[in-house]
Protein backbone atom coordinates (compact mmCIF):
# COMPACT_ATOMS: atom_id res chain seq x y z
CA UNK A 1 0.00 0.00 0.00
CA UNK A 2 0.82 3.41 -0.91
CA UNK A 3 0.84 5.93 1.55
CA UNK A 4 -1.66 8.82 0.95
CA UNK A 5 1.63 11.40 1.97
CA UNK A 6 4.08 9.23 -0.73
CA UNK A 7 1.42 9.58 -2.75
CA UNK A 8 0.82 13.49 -2.94
CA UNK A 9 4.15 14.21 -3.26
CA UNK A 10 5.05 11.55 -5.84
CA UNK A 11 1.93 13.55 -7.59
CA UNK A 12 4.11 17.07 -6.29
CA UNK A 13 7.36 15.59 -8.16
CA UNK A 14 5.78 14.92 -11.04
CA UNK A 15 3.72 18.24 -12.03
CA UNK A 16 7.01 19.91 -11.03
CA UNK A 17 8.72 17.68 -13.22
CA UNK A 18 6.15 18.67 -16.62
CA UNK A 19 5.97 21.84 -15.45
CA UNK A 20 9.96 22.48 -15.74
CA UNK A 21 9.88 20.31 -18.68
CA UNK A 22 7.91 22.24 -20.95
CA UNK A 23 9.24 25.44 -19.34
CA UNK A 24 13.08 24.21 -20.99
CA UNK A 25 10.72 23.22 -24.00
CA UNK A 26 9.47 26.56 -24.06
CA UNK A 27 13.00 28.29 -24.16
CA UNK A 28 13.49 26.05 -26.72
CA UNK A 29 11.17 26.84 -28.69
CA UNK A 30 11.90 31.08 -28.15
CA UNK A 31 15.40 30.32 -29.90
CA UNK A 32 14.07 29.05 -32.30
CA UNK A 33 11.75 31.54 -33.63
CA UNK A 34 13.74 34.44 -33.03
CA UNK A 35 14.76 37.17 -36.48
CA UNK A 36 17.84 35.83 -37.50
CA UNK A 37 18.20 40.12 -37.47
CA UNK A 38 17.57 40.30 -33.40
CA UNK A 39 20.02 37.64 -33.01
CA UNK A 40 22.58 39.46 -34.69
CA UNK A 41 21.72 42.57 -33.40
CA UNK A 42 22.59 41.65 -29.72
CA UNK A 43 26.25 40.38 -31.06
CA UNK A 44 26.98 43.24 -33.23
CA UNK A 45 28.17 46.76 -32.72
CA UNK A 46 25.84 48.48 -35.15
CA UNK A 47 22.81 46.87 -36.98
CA UNK A 48 22.46 47.58 -40.79
CA UNK A 49 20.68 51.02 -41.99
CA UNK A 50 17.40 48.80 -42.64
CA UNK A 51 17.29 47.15 -39.73
CA UNK A 52 13.67 46.73 -37.50
CA UNK A 53 13.62 44.60 -34.64
CA UNK A 54 10.47 42.60 -34.45
CA UNK A 55 9.23 44.26 -31.57
CA UNK A 56 9.45 47.90 -33.39
CA UNK A 57 7.53 46.24 -36.40
CA UNK A 58 4.16 47.62 -36.88
CA UNK A 59 1.62 45.35 -37.75
CA UNK A 60 -0.02 48.03 -40.27
CA UNK A 61 2.71 49.12 -41.99
CA UNK A 62 3.93 45.49 -42.57
CA UNK A 63 0.22 44.93 -44.15
CA UNK A 64 0.69 47.88 -46.31
CA UNK A 65 4.02 46.98 -47.25
CA UNK A 66 2.82 43.39 -48.37
CA UNK A 67 0.06 45.40 -50.54
CA UNK A 68 2.18 47.57 -52.31
CA UNK A 69 4.53 44.54 -53.61
CA UNK A 70 1.79 42.52 -54.06
CA UNK A 71 -0.95 45.09 -55.73
CA UNK A 72 1.48 48.60 -56.25
CA UNK A 73 -0.79 49.77 -53.56
CA UNK A 74 -0.29 50.57 -49.62
CA UNK A 75 -4.24 50.27 -49.21
CA UNK A 76 -7.18 47.99 -51.10
CA UNK A 77 -8.51 51.58 -51.60
CA UNK A 78 -6.47 53.08 -53.35
CA UNK A 79 -6.64 51.07 -55.95
CA UNK A 80 -9.75 53.72 -57.25
CA UNK A 81 -7.13 55.89 -57.96
CA UNK A 82 -5.04 53.88 -60.85
CA UNK A 83 -2.62 56.77 -61.59
CA UNK A 84 -1.11 56.37 -57.84
CA UNK A 85 -0.20 52.61 -58.92
CA UNK A 86 3.58 52.31 -58.09
CA UNK A 87 4.19 50.84 -61.87
CA UNK A 88 1.47 50.10 -64.32
CA UNK A 89 3.73 47.18 -65.88
CA UNK A 90 4.64 45.16 -62.75
CA UNK A 91 4.28 43.78 -59.30
CA UNK A 92 7.31 43.40 -57.97
CA UNK A 93 5.63 39.68 -58.13
CA UNK A 94 5.97 38.96 -60.90
CA UNK A 95 9.39 39.03 -60.98
CA UNK A 96 10.29 38.03 -57.39
CA UNK A 97 8.96 35.40 -54.82
CA UNK A 98 8.44 36.52 -50.92
CA UNK A 99 8.57 33.56 -49.72
CA UNK A 100 11.75 31.10 -49.10
CA UNK A 101 12.21 29.30 -52.17
CA UNK A 102 15.88 27.67 -51.41
CA UNK A 103 16.17 24.28 -49.37
CA UNK A 104 19.68 25.67 -48.45
CA UNK A 105 20.30 29.07 -47.64
CA UNK A 106 24.01 28.41 -48.51
CA UNK A 107 23.64 27.77 -51.72
CA UNK A 108 21.97 29.31 -55.01
CA UNK A 109 20.71 26.41 -56.78
CA UNK A 110 18.24 26.28 -59.32
CA UNK A 111 17.79 22.94 -59.53
CA UNK A 112 16.84 22.03 -56.39
CA UNK A 113 15.08 25.13 -56.26
CA UNK A 114 12.65 24.05 -58.76
CA UNK A 115 11.58 21.22 -56.63
CA UNK A 116 11.30 23.03 -53.48
CA UNK A 117 8.78 26.17 -55.22
CA UNK A 118 6.44 23.25 -57.07
CA UNK A 119 6.13 21.64 -53.55
CA UNK A 120 5.18 23.99 -52.40
CA UNK A 121 2.98 25.43 -55.31
CA UNK A 122 5.51 28.55 -55.68
CA UNK A 123 6.54 30.22 -58.66
CA UNK A 124 10.04 30.09 -60.33
CA UNK A 125 11.33 33.47 -60.88
CA UNK A 126 14.06 35.08 -62.71
CA UNK A 127 14.72 37.21 -59.64
CA UNK A 128 15.64 36.52 -56.13
CA UNK A 129 13.02 35.94 -53.35
CA UNK A 130 12.82 38.83 -51.36
CA UNK A 131 12.42 36.64 -48.65
CA UNK A 132 15.34 37.26 -46.77
CA UNK A 133 16.87 40.20 -48.38
CA UNK A 134 16.94 42.31 -45.31
CA UNK A 135 19.67 39.37 -43.97
CA UNK A 136 21.57 39.98 -46.98
CA UNK A 137 24.65 42.97 -47.20
CA UNK A 138 24.91 43.30 -50.71
CA UNK A 139 22.53 43.37 -53.60
CA UNK A 140 22.40 43.33 -57.05
CA UNK A 141 25.69 41.32 -57.24
CA UNK A 142 28.52 40.51 -59.99
CA UNK A 143 26.73 40.25 -63.18
CA UNK A 144 24.42 42.98 -62.79
CA UNK A 145 26.94 45.86 -62.17
CA UNK A 146 27.38 44.68 -66.16
CA UNK A 147 23.37 45.70 -66.86
CA UNK A 148 23.00 48.36 -64.98
CA UNK A 149 26.40 49.81 -64.83
CA UNK A 150 26.73 52.86 -62.90
CA UNK A 151 22.95 52.68 -61.85
CA UNK A 152 24.46 49.45 -59.33
CA UNK A 153 26.61 51.70 -57.21
CA UNK A 154 24.95 52.74 -54.78
CA UNK A 155 21.95 49.86 -54.53
CA UNK A 156 25.02 47.70 -53.91
CA UNK A 157 25.26 47.95 -50.47
CA UNK A 158 22.06 49.72 -49.36
CA UNK A 159 18.80 47.92 -49.38
CA UNK A 160 16.67 51.11 -49.76
CA UNK A 161 18.59 51.85 -52.98
CA UNK A 162 18.30 48.82 -54.16
CA UNK A 163 14.68 48.64 -53.69
CA UNK A 164 14.41 52.04 -55.17
CA UNK A 165 16.75 51.15 -57.92
CA UNK A 166 13.78 48.18 -58.62
CA UNK A 167 11.14 50.41 -58.52
CA UNK A 168 12.07 52.58 -61.27
CA UNK A 169 14.46 50.34 -63.50
CA UNK A 170 12.82 46.87 -63.02
CA UNK A 171 9.36 47.57 -62.70
CA UNK A 172 9.53 50.77 -64.82
CA UNK A 173 7.48 52.60 -62.80
CA UNK A 174 8.15 55.35 -60.05
CA UNK A 175 10.22 55.81 -56.69
CA UNK A 176 8.63 55.02 -53.56
CA UNK A 177 7.92 57.76 -51.82
CA UNK A 178 8.58 58.15 -47.64
CA UNK A 179 5.63 56.33 -46.75
CA UNK A 180 5.67 53.52 -49.28
CA UNK A 181 9.19 52.91 -48.27
CA UNK A 182 8.65 52.65 -44.41
CA UNK A 183 6.07 50.04 -44.98
CA UNK A 184 8.48 48.56 -47.42
CA UNK A 185 10.96 48.59 -44.50
CA UNK A 186 8.29 47.18 -42.53
CA UNK A 187 7.07 44.40 -44.75
CA UNK A 188 10.87 43.41 -45.47
CA UNK A 189 11.94 43.07 -41.94
CA UNK A 190 8.81 41.06 -41.22
CA UNK A 191 9.94 38.00 -43.90
CA UNK A 192 13.97 37.62 -42.48
CA UNK A 193 14.76 34.69 -41.88
CA UNK A 194 14.40 32.97 -38.56
CA UNK A 195 16.71 31.41 -36.23
CA UNK A 196 14.77 27.82 -36.82
CA UNK A 197 15.94 27.66 -40.56
CA UNK A 198 19.90 28.11 -39.95
CA UNK A 199 19.45 24.54 -38.40
CA UNK A 200 21.89 25.34 -35.94
CA UNK A 201 23.26 21.93 -33.46
CA UNK A 202 22.92 21.65 -30.34
CA UNK A 203 26.71 22.40 -29.60
CA UNK A 204 26.34 25.55 -31.70
CA UNK A 205 22.69 26.73 -30.23
CA UNK A 206 25.07 26.07 -26.96
CA UNK A 207 27.93 28.32 -27.77
CA UNK A 208 25.00 31.33 -28.88
CA UNK A 209 23.99 31.08 -25.60
CA UNK A 210 27.11 30.92 -24.03
CA UNK A 211 29.89 32.26 -25.41
CA UNK A 212 31.02 35.71 -24.54
CA UNK A 213 33.06 35.84 -28.01
CA UNK A 214 30.52 38.31 -30.01
CA UNK A 215 32.69 38.08 -33.21
CA UNK A 216 33.09 34.31 -33.23
CA UNK A 217 29.02 33.33 -32.68
CA UNK A 218 28.31 36.47 -35.34
CA UNK A 219 30.34 34.85 -37.91
CA UNK A 220 28.70 31.29 -36.70
CA UNK A 221 25.71 32.77 -37.66
CA UNK A 222 26.78 34.33 -40.65
CA UNK A 223 28.04 31.06 -41.72
CA UNK A 224 24.37 29.73 -41.98
CA UNK A 225 23.51 31.51 -45.05
CA UNK A 226 24.76 33.86 -48.34
CA UNK A 227 24.60 37.36 -47.49
CA UNK A 228 24.22 38.02 -51.45
CA UNK A 229 22.43 36.20 -53.99
CA UNK A 230 25.17 35.62 -57.00
CA UNK A 231 24.37 36.16 -60.86
CA UNK A 232 26.36 35.07 -63.21
CA UNK A 233 25.21 36.01 -66.90
CA UNK A 234 25.38 33.55 -69.75
CA UNK A 235 25.36 34.00 -73.47
CA UNK A 236 22.65 31.87 -75.34
CA UNK A 237 24.64 28.48 -76.61
CA UNK A 238 25.95 28.15 -79.88
CA UNK A 239 23.47 26.57 -82.19
CA UNK A 240 26.07 23.55 -83.29
CA UNK A 241 26.18 22.90 -78.77
CA UNK A 242 22.39 23.26 -78.52
CA UNK A 243 20.89 19.60 -77.43
CA UNK A 244 17.46 20.53 -78.66
CA UNK A 245 16.08 18.19 -75.50
CA UNK A 246 18.13 15.40 -75.83
CA UNK A 247 18.39 14.05 -72.33
CA UNK A 248 16.07 16.80 -71.16
CA UNK A 249 13.65 16.04 -68.57
CA UNK A 250 10.00 16.64 -69.91
CA UNK A 251 8.90 16.60 -66.26
CA UNK A 252 11.14 18.94 -65.12
CA UNK A 253 10.29 21.41 -68.38
CA UNK A 254 6.36 21.43 -67.86
CA UNK A 255 6.87 22.88 -64.48
CA UNK A 256 9.35 25.50 -65.91
CA UNK A 257 7.32 26.56 -68.26
CA UNK A 258 3.96 26.34 -66.56
CA UNK A 259 5.88 27.97 -62.95
CA UNK A 260 8.05 30.50 -64.66
CA UNK A 261 7.02 31.34 -68.52
CA UNK A 262 3.09 31.42 -68.08
CA UNK A 263 3.31 33.50 -65.37
CA UNK A 264 3.61 36.45 -67.32
CA UNK A 265 2.86 35.49 -70.88
CA UNK A 266 -0.41 33.60 -69.98
CA UNK A 267 -3.94 35.54 -70.50
CA UNK A 268 -3.82 38.52 -68.31
CA UNK A 269 0.12 38.07 -67.69
CA UNK A 270 2.03 41.14 -68.14
CA UNK A 271 2.84 41.21 -72.09
CA UNK A 272 1.57 40.95 -75.20
CA UNK A 273 3.12 37.66 -76.12
CA UNK A 274 1.22 35.34 -75.20
CA UNK A 275 2.07 31.47 -74.73
CA UNK A 276 -0.46 28.37 -73.64
CA UNK A 277 -0.71 24.71 -73.85
CA UNK A 278 -1.84 24.92 -77.76
CA UNK A 279 0.42 22.61 -79.86
CA UNK A 280 0.49 25.31 -82.22
CA UNK A 281 2.50 27.42 -79.82
CA UNK A 282 4.78 24.29 -78.78
CA UNK A 283 5.45 24.27 -82.46
CA UNK A 284 6.42 28.16 -83.01
CA UNK A 285 8.90 27.73 -79.89
CA UNK A 286 10.31 24.43 -81.68
CA UNK A 287 10.79 26.06 -85.07
CA UNK A 288 12.57 28.63 -83.47
CA UNK A 289 15.04 27.18 -81.04
CA UNK A 290 17.53 26.35 -83.68
CA UNK A 291 17.96 29.88 -84.50
CA UNK A 292 19.42 33.19 -82.58
CA UNK A 293 16.08 35.08 -82.84
CA UNK A 294 14.27 36.63 -79.98
CA UNK A 295 11.34 33.54 -80.16
CA UNK A 296 14.58 31.37 -79.40
CA UNK A 297 13.76 29.83 -75.65
CA UNK A 298 17.76 29.43 -75.64
CA UNK A 299 18.28 33.09 -76.61
CA UNK A 300 15.36 35.04 -74.99
CA UNK A 301 16.29 33.06 -71.52
CA UNK A 302 19.65 34.63 -71.50
CA UNK A 303 19.25 38.03 -73.40
CA UNK A 304 15.97 38.55 -72.16
CA UNK A 305 14.31 41.95 -74.03
CA UNK A 306 14.61 45.53 -72.87
CA UNK A 307 11.88 48.11 -72.21
CA UNK A 308 11.71 50.26 -75.42
CA UNK A 309 9.57 53.59 -75.63
CA UNK A 310 5.76 53.16 -75.78
CA UNK A 311 6.13 49.86 -74.69
CA UNK A 312 7.62 48.89 -71.43
CA UNK A 313 6.93 45.56 -70.52
CA UNK A 314 10.41 43.61 -70.60
CA UNK A 315 11.57 40.34 -70.11
CA UNK A 316 14.44 39.64 -67.53
CA UNK A 317 17.48 37.90 -68.14
CA UNK A 318 17.50 34.35 -66.49
CA UNK A 319 20.86 34.03 -64.72
CA UNK A 320 22.89 30.85 -64.50
CA UNK A 321 22.01 30.99 -60.75
CA UNK A 322 18.15 31.22 -61.75
CA UNK A 323 17.82 28.67 -64.59
CA UNK A 324 20.80 26.26 -65.55
CA UNK A 325 21.37 24.92 -69.15
CA UNK A 326 20.82 21.96 -67.60
CA UNK A 327 16.86 23.58 -67.03
CA UNK A 328 16.70 24.85 -70.71
CA UNK A 329 17.21 21.32 -72.30
CA UNK A 330 14.35 19.79 -69.90
CA UNK A 331 12.10 22.68 -71.03
CA UNK A 332 13.17 22.01 -74.57
CA UNK A 333 12.49 18.14 -73.88
CA UNK A 334 9.08 19.58 -72.76
CA UNK A 335 8.31 21.88 -75.87
CA UNK A 336 9.38 18.66 -78.27
CA UNK A 337 6.79 16.28 -76.56
CA UNK A 338 4.24 18.91 -76.93
CA UNK A 339 4.89 19.97 -80.17
CA UNK A 340 4.78 16.44 -81.56
CA UNK A 341 1.72 15.20 -80.02
CA UNK A 342 -1.05 13.82 -81.96
CA UNK A 343 -3.37 15.96 -80.35
CA UNK A 344 -3.39 19.58 -79.02
CA UNK A 345 -3.86 18.98 -74.87
CA UNK A 346 -7.60 19.90 -74.17
CA UNK A 347 -7.32 23.39 -72.52
CA UNK A 348 -7.73 22.88 -68.66
CA UNK A 349 -9.22 25.45 -66.63
CA UNK A 350 -6.64 26.15 -63.16
C1 LIG B 1 10.29 42.84 -64.21
C2 LIG B 1 10.91 42.15 -63.14
C3 LIG B 1 11.06 42.83 -61.78
C4 LIG B 1 10.14 43.54 -61.07
C5 LIG B 1 8.73 43.87 -61.45
C6 LIG B 1 10.77 43.90 -59.82
N1 LIG B 1 12.03 43.40 -59.78
FE1 LIG B 1 13.37 43.60 -58.24
N2 LIG B 1 14.78 42.66 -59.35
C7 LIG B 1 14.60 42.12 -60.61
C8 LIG B 1 15.85 41.56 -61.07
C9 LIG B 1 16.07 40.83 -62.39
C10 LIG B 1 16.80 41.80 -60.04
C11 LIG B 1 18.29 41.42 -60.08
C12 LIG B 1 18.86 40.69 -58.94
C13 LIG B 1 18.14 39.46 -58.46
O1 LIG B 1 17.05 39.61 -57.86
O2 LIG B 1 18.57 38.34 -58.62
C14 LIG B 1 16.07 42.48 -58.99
C15 LIG B 1 16.64 42.86 -57.78
C16 LIG B 1 15.95 43.36 -56.70
C17 LIG B 1 16.52 43.52 -55.39
C18 LIG B 1 17.92 43.10 -54.99
C19 LIG B 1 17.91 41.60 -54.82
C20 LIG B 1 19.26 40.95 -54.65
O3 LIG B 1 19.34 40.03 -53.80
O4 LIG B 1 20.21 41.32 -55.33
C21 LIG B 1 15.53 44.03 -54.58
C22 LIG B 1 15.62 44.33 -53.11
C23 LIG B 1 14.35 44.19 -55.41
N3 LIG B 1 14.65 43.78 -56.69
C24 LIG B 1 13.16 44.69 -54.97
C25 LIG B 1 12.05 44.85 -55.79
C26 LIG B 1 10.82 45.48 -55.37
C27 LIG B 1 10.54 45.99 -53.97
C28 LIG B 1 9.99 45.50 -56.45
C29 LIG B 1 8.62 46.12 -56.56
C30 LIG B 1 8.54 47.53 -56.27
C31 LIG B 1 10.69 44.85 -57.54
N4 LIG B 1 11.94 44.49 -57.12
C32 LIG B 1 10.16 44.65 -58.81
C33 LIG B 1 13.43 42.11 -61.32
C34 LIG B 1 12.26 42.74 -60.96
C1 LIG C 1 8.71 38.32 -65.47
C2 LIG C 1 7.88 38.07 -66.60
C3 LIG C 1 8.37 37.11 -67.66
C4 LIG C 1 8.79 35.80 -67.50
C5 LIG C 1 8.92 35.02 -66.22
C6 LIG C 1 9.07 35.30 -68.83
N1 LIG C 1 8.84 36.27 -69.76
FE1 LIG C 1 9.14 36.11 -71.75
N2 LIG C 1 8.75 38.09 -71.97
C7 LIG C 1 8.26 38.93 -70.99
C8 LIG C 1 8.06 40.25 -71.55
C9 LIG C 1 7.49 41.44 -70.80
C10 LIG C 1 8.47 40.19 -72.90
C11 LIG C 1 8.53 41.35 -73.88
C12 LIG C 1 7.89 41.13 -75.18
C13 LIG C 1 6.47 41.59 -75.33
O1 LIG C 1 5.76 41.83 -74.34
O2 LIG C 1 6.06 41.71 -76.47
C14 LIG C 1 8.89 38.81 -73.13
C15 LIG C 1 9.34 38.30 -74.36
C16 LIG C 1 9.47 36.96 -74.67
C17 LIG C 1 9.72 36.41 -75.97
C18 LIG C 1 9.96 37.21 -77.25
C19 LIG C 1 8.71 37.78 -77.78
C20 LIG C 1 8.97 38.96 -78.67
O3 LIG C 1 7.97 39.52 -79.10
O4 LIG C 1 10.12 39.34 -78.88
C21 LIG C 1 9.76 35.04 -75.85
C22 LIG C 1 10.00 34.00 -76.95
C23 LIG C 1 9.56 34.75 -74.46
N3 LIG C 1 9.39 35.94 -73.76
C24 LIG C 1 9.55 33.47 -73.91
C25 LIG C 1 9.60 33.21 -72.56
C26 LIG C 1 9.88 31.90 -72.01
C27 LIG C 1 10.11 30.64 -72.81
C28 LIG C 1 9.87 32.04 -70.66
C29 LIG C 1 10.13 31.00 -69.61
C30 LIG C 1 11.44 30.39 -69.64
C31 LIG C 1 9.57 33.45 -70.37
N4 LIG C 1 9.43 34.12 -71.54
C32 LIG C 1 9.48 34.00 -69.09
C33 LIG C 1 8.04 38.59 -69.68
C34 LIG C 1 8.40 37.39 -69.10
Amino acid sequence: MIKPTTFVSCCFLLIVVVLSFSFIQQKENNFQEEKVSDLLAKFSPSSPLHYISMDDLDSLKVRQGKNLVTTGFLNPEDKKIFKSRQSKHFVCTDCHNIQREDPDLKQSNPETRLSYVSEKGMKFLPATTLYGTVNKSHWYNQDYLKKYGELVVPARDTLANAVQLCAVVCSQGRALNEEEMESMMHFLNSIGYSTSELDFNEKEKNLIKTSDDTGQIKELIESKYLNYSPATFLNPQKIEARKYGENGNPKNGKLIYEMSCLTCHQERGVTNYKLNNEQLTFKHLQYWSSTHKMFSVYDITRKGTYSKNGYKPYMPNYTKERMSDQQLEDLMAYINSMATQSRPETKKKN
